[in-house]
């Protein structure tokens, strides 16, 4: 598709104010041209993460300042639309997915060379949860430069950085113990985790799962007040990282990790197409909304309560 048919303006979610949910509109916006470097989708899918809500509602200021009106989303699936200069990885009607820009969108922006090539039997909302958690999981795990045998510790283990942080871990030789509530306790268990329930004595419960042999390193995705005894675990902060708590982990030499790379980013869909190909991948869709249902999508979201991703399909 040349620019000439590429349409000026298309529908998107935005939000104009910090607050609830219903701040998100379905608005029409300018459809962007790529840039060098950069592609255009026709998205299919994009994906909703714990970020996107904490942004609407203002948390992140400091550090995700936002000019209204504001267009959500992390990753996506989608076709190539249109390629920036520079850009022969990709041709148009490339079916791909990947991190994207402002992705609860009809259209959206992308870097050619984060996205992989989606396969046919992966469907599209599938393929939209996986580049966050993917990336994530490569990063964090690449930060404790775990061996082949060592135990690690996962909190928040059947969440959706969790599922692929504990199935890339495995693969890779590493004994994983994950927390996770009562629900995902056997999701967790068919992931080869040995899954312990979190909350009050969380510790003692994996020191019990652990069975004399020393937890090496953590991986910290969810859970308030577990961090000190993390590190009394394991014996020091260095093994320890945290993606979710930056105040918990700074008084305590804890690493907070944020932001990816391309590096990581193009390894995580490596490693979640290569489990994908091997038949054992899991990275469960909790819910499907049409992009008009972005509010309700965001309610779910931050009211928890299921496992699995929650997909926009514009
Ligand atoms: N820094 C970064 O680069 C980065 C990147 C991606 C995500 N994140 C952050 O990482 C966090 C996780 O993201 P996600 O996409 O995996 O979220 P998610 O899919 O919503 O998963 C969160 C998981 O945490 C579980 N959980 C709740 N309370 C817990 C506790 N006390 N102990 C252990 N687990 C508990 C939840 O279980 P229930 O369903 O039982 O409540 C759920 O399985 C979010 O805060 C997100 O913003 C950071």
């Amino acid at each position: 598709m040349s620019d000439l048919t590429l349409p000026t303006s298309a529908k998107a979610v935005s939000f104009s104010a910090y607050g609830e949910p219903d701040e998100l509109r379905l608005t029409e916006e300018a459809v962007p041209r790529p840039g060098p470097g950069q592609v255009l989708l026709r998205v299919t899918a994009a994906a909703v993460n714990p970020l996107d809500w904490k942004i609407r509602r203002g948390f992140m200021q400091g550090v995700f300042p936002v000019n209204f009106p504001h267009v959500l989303g992390l990753e996506a699936a989608g076709t190539v639309v249109a390629t920036g200069p520079g850009v022969d990885s990709w041709q148009i009607g490339d079916e791909v997915f990947g991190s994207a820009v402002a992705a609860y969108a009809e259209y959206a922006l992308a870097e050619a060379a984060t996205l992989a090539a989606r396969p046919a039997d992966l469907p599209v909302a599938t393929a939209a949860a996986l580049p966050v958690a993917a990336e994530t999981s490569v990063r964090g795990l690449g930060l404790l430069n775990l061996k082949p045998g060592e135990t690690l510790l996962i909190h928040g283990a059947a969440g959706s950085v969790g599922t692929l942080a504990v199935q890339f871990a495995v693969a890779d030789g590493v004994r994983v113990i994950g927390t996770a509530g009562e629900r995902d306790q056997e999701a967790l268990r068919s992931l080869g985790a040995t899954p312990v329930r979190y909350g009050d004595g969380v510790i003692d419960r994996v020191r019990e799962a652990a069975a004399g042999e020393p937890v090496t390193a953590v991986l910290h995705t969810s859970g308030a007040g577990v961090l000190a005894d993390s590190v009394a675990l394991v014996g020091g902060p260095e093994r320890v990282i945290t993606i979710a708590d930056p105040q918990e982990a700074g008084p305590l030499g804890v690493a907070f990790t944020s932001g990816g790379s391309a590096d990581t980013a193009t390894e995580g869909l490596a490693r979640a197409l290569a489990l994908h190909a091997a038949g054992t991948l899991s990275a469960p869709v909790r819910a499907t909304f049409p992009l008009a249902d972005a509010p309700a999508a965001h309610r779910l979201g931050e009211q928890g309560g299921g496992r699995g991703k929650i997909v926009l399909l514009p």
